[in-house]
């Protein structure tokens, strides 16, 4: 059995790559040769990667793509996409084509609200918390003037903090609830950085005033940002009339929008479904997300969270008919940044930034929330007229061929051919062993 190893991190490159390949893989060799083959040859972007984060021993590559002709608030983008799913690109360019034709997607900032929290126990009288909270607010923020002053000047800061009494919860436990604007700036670190200057006030502020005497305690157990950001929201929306709702040339554009609509009310009144929607919007977040250096696990949380925040599950999408016209749109909160982060140290994110024009902090929120729209429409689109699988096994019959070490020639002869046929794994399999067979 393959024992613990100490101070891996401490080991060289080429000595992780040794211990791994001979204690996890059966062709060590082979192993080092993978891991090497995904290096940069030049050595400096090399470095930069394996400083990236701790243990790194190569790359990992996800295809860098781009969806076309997003009309969005007049202004035409190329969206950048780091993906590894077929079909997302695809369907982000077609529903982009569709509405671009249709005037375009419309959107607008509802909130930049960021949050963070001091969570603590106190075992005292809660009116005394209130009364000390009163008396020292002002030197919170005072306190981290050295922190916010940098922010201030770029119009962000700490809007507000608030003592909350959450005993009901939990005994004892109490937060401060605190809001931030960051600008251009996800703002993690700024946000951290204050939430824990709050936290030493609290404690020092609690011993100087006395509310801890008489066998009370205060106690801080964490200081952290909130992933949960329902008032950092943005708004997306495209509308037409119903006649221009020509989804597919067998289905009426009357139908059309009555199924998108019934679509989004199942996924509405079912979480199951609720769920793969949602999902559906999120290979479009995410995409766009990941090719601009944010931190998609962030957003995702903050995303499902909001997709439940009714009790139950639901769609973040929503769908309309109303006086003839077609709307449809979404809601969506995203914490993002533009400055900061990877964001000018990663050159593929530096190029998805420039690619999208340099955007701020709150026109990227605009961007990625039209991607996530433009693909549930995408999807949607598919599943109430084709279905879904003949797009999707259009766009992974390359990913079938290369499993099946096609060369250039098969492949394109048999892409021509599957568009006129339905592709499934085994009728790939079975048109290229014919394909093989006359040759
Ligand atoms: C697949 O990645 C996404 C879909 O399942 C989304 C949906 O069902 O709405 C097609």
């Amino acid at each position: 059995m393959t024992q613990p190893i100490k101070g891996f991190s401490k080991l060289s490159k080429e000595d992780k790559i040794t211990w791994i390949a001979e204690n996890y893989t059966s062709d060590a060799r082979k192993t080092s040769e993978i891991l090497r083959q995904y290096w940069n040859d030049d050595k400096q972007l090399q470095q930069l990667h394996d400083e990236f984060i701790e243990n790194t021993i190569s790359n990992y590559y996800l295809p860098f793509g781009i969806a076309p002709n997003f009309l969005i608030n007049n202004k035409l983008y190329a969206i950048p996409m780091a993906i590894e799913e077929s079909s997302v690109v695809a369907a982000a360019s077609k529903a982009a084509k569709f509405w671009l034709d249709r005037g375009g997607f419309k959107t607008k900032i509802l909130g930049t609200q960021k949050i963070g929290q001091v969570h603590f126990f106190y075992t005292g009288d809660s009116k005394k918390l209130t009364a000390f909270f009163k008396k020292t607010k002002a030197s919170f923020f005072d306190e981290s003037k050295p922190l916010t002053k940098k922010m201030e000047t770029r119009g962000g800061g700490i809007s507000s903090i608030e003592l909350r009494n959450m005993t009901q919860k939990l005994p004892n436990y109490y937060q401060l609830h605190c809001t931030f604007e960051t600008q251009d700036a996800m703002g993690a670190n700024f946000i951290n950085s204050c939430l824990e200057q709050f936290a030493t006030t609290l404690e020092e502020k609690a011993t100087i005033e006395g509310l801890i005497s008489e066998g009370d305690s205060l106690e801080v157990v964490m200081s952290i940002l909130s992933n949960y950001v329902p008032n950092c929201l943005v708004r997306a929306e495209v509308s037409c009339p119903i006649s221009e709702l020509d989804l597919h040339k067998d289905v009426s554009p009357e139908k059309s929008a009555e199924k998108m609509v019934q679509a989004v009310a199942i996924a509405n009144a079912e979480p199951h479904r609720a769920v793969t929607h949602n999902k559906g919007i999120m290979n479009g977040v995410d995409a766009v997300i990941l090719a601009t250096g944010n931190d998609f696990r962030a957003v995702e949380a903050g995303v499902h969270a909001f997709a439940a925040k009714t009790g139950s599950y639901n769609s973040l999408t929503e769908a309309s008919i109303e006086n003839g016209v077609f709307k449809f749109w979404i809601e969506i909160p995203l914490a993002l940044g533009t400055v900061g982060g990877l964001t000018s140290l990663h050159p593929m994110v530096h190029l998805a930034h420039e690619i999208l024009q340099n955007p701020s902090a709150k026109e990227l929120m605009q961007i990625v929330a039209v991607a996530g729209l433009a693909q549930n429409f995408a999807a949607l689109s598919s599943l109430v007229t084709t279905g879904i699988q003949e797009g999707h096994m259009k766009m992974h019959l390359l990913n079938i061929l290369n499993q099946m070490k096609a060369t250039n020639d098969e492949k394109l002869t048999l892409v021509s051919y599957f568009k006129d046929n339905t592709a499934t794994h085994s009728a790939v399999v079975e048109a290229l062993d014919k394909l093989r067979e006359n040759l």
